[in-house]
């Protein structure tokens, strides 16, 4: 059995987890695999690599993905599938596992209805597809979201400001939720819940006169009641996706302006992407990609493998791609407990 591999979208600590896990655990049952390059533009252009034990050798801790990725849309271009289904025949692809968040599986969700054998594997750093309780990369960009509002907590004190953290998440709040919760932000400002900016304003002046410089972590998709700090570019990715950033900025300015309290911003971005994943990522990455390759053997085609509590399973891809899995109010509630 030959089986395709491909990492599509924004790139996310534990992808080469994955890849290894699979390649392991396949080659040990007589499979063999090619890597299709940088996402779904690898099987598109025919761009392949080799792929084997020697490939994924001392690739479990390193961060990014050995295959590439990109946020190519073949549903955007014309004959794109059946361009993907020629590639799969000349390569004498059986299976094809895709390892990717809500807009790579349903492109893998629409494959596999057109007649492709297609296993989803779950990835994203924002933690919002629905079906899984966790995806991998998510505990990774959580801890360097942490570390740094730690670092930022003593320099806030020692100059009396407040800290704004802008983290990622344009749809779901849950990089916002549990590193504020983590570092004990004053205030954490999530796309599921607008704010009111004098609210906001009040959190931080009661945490200054506790003493303690407040830092307020906001995903970069939080809107301020009334829409007056959204910042979007004019641009749209090719899954139709705005580019966001810039809240935490036009914040810190707003909360001086209110508060009187000196005010600074902090733009995490691609940082809370990079690096070597957490042991918890690099364990469920692993877990993943075995399971991928099962569901491959069993020839369970059109699904997606998920967390759920301790267990691995295996859901419909179209489960996993409906909605966004968001942050619950009541789990926003329990964090609001903590503000001001
Ligand atoms: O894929 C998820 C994500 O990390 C989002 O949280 C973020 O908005 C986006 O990717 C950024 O993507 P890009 O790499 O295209 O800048």
């Amino acid at each position: 059995m030959r089986i395709g591999m491909l990492t599509g979208g924004g790139d996310c600590p534990g992808l080469n987890a994955v890849i290894r896990g699979a390649v392991l655990s396949g080659t040990a049952a007589g499979a063999d695999f090619v890597g299709f390059r940088d996402g779904w533009r690898g099987p598109l252009d025919g761009l392949t690599m080799t792929l084997g034990p020697v490939e994924v050798r001392n690739i479990l801790e390193r961060g990014g993905t050995i295959l590439g990725s990109s946020r190519t849309n073949p549903l955007k271009i014309e004959g794109g599938l059946e361009q993907i289904r020629t590639t799969l025949l000349e390569h004498n692809v059986d299976a094809l596992i895709a390892i990717g968040g809500e807009d790579t599986l349903g492109v893998a969700e629409k494959l596999n209805d057109a007649g492709m054998a297609v296993v989803g594997v779950p990835k994203t750093i924002d933690n919002d597809l629905s079906g899984t309780d966790y995806t991998f990369g998510f505990d990774t960009s959580v801890n360097i979201a942490m570390e740094a509002i730690d670092r930022l907590h003593t320099t806030a004190d020692s100059h009396h400001r407040v800290l704004v953290v802008e983290v990622m998440g344009r749809h779901a709040g849950w990089i916002a939720l549990h590193s504020g919760m983590a570092g004990s932000a004053a205030a954490i400002l999530i796309p599921e819940q607008e704010f009111d900016l004098d609210e906001v304003a009040g959190w931080c002046r009661s945490h200054a006169s506790r003493g303690r410089a407040p830092i307020v972590v906001v995903a970069e998709g939080a809107q301020a009641s009334g829409g007056s700090l959204s910042v979007k570019d004019a641009d749209l990715d090719s899954f139709g996706h705005v580019r966001l950033s810039g809240i935490g900025e036009r914040l810190a300015a707003e909360l001086e302006r209110r508060t009187g309290i000196e005010s600074r911003s902090v733009l995490l971005g691609h940082l809370q992407r990079g690096g070597t994943p957490t042991a918890f990522d690099r364990v469920l990455g692993t877990r993943f990609g075995a399971a991928a390759f099962s569901a491959v053997q069993d020839r369970d085609f059109g699904c997606m493998v998920a967390l759920r509590g301790t267990d691995i399973v295996r859901i419909p891809l179209a489960e996993a791609v409906g909605t966004l899995k968001t942050v619950p109010p009541q789990r926003y509630a329990e964090a609001r407990a903590f503000f001001g």
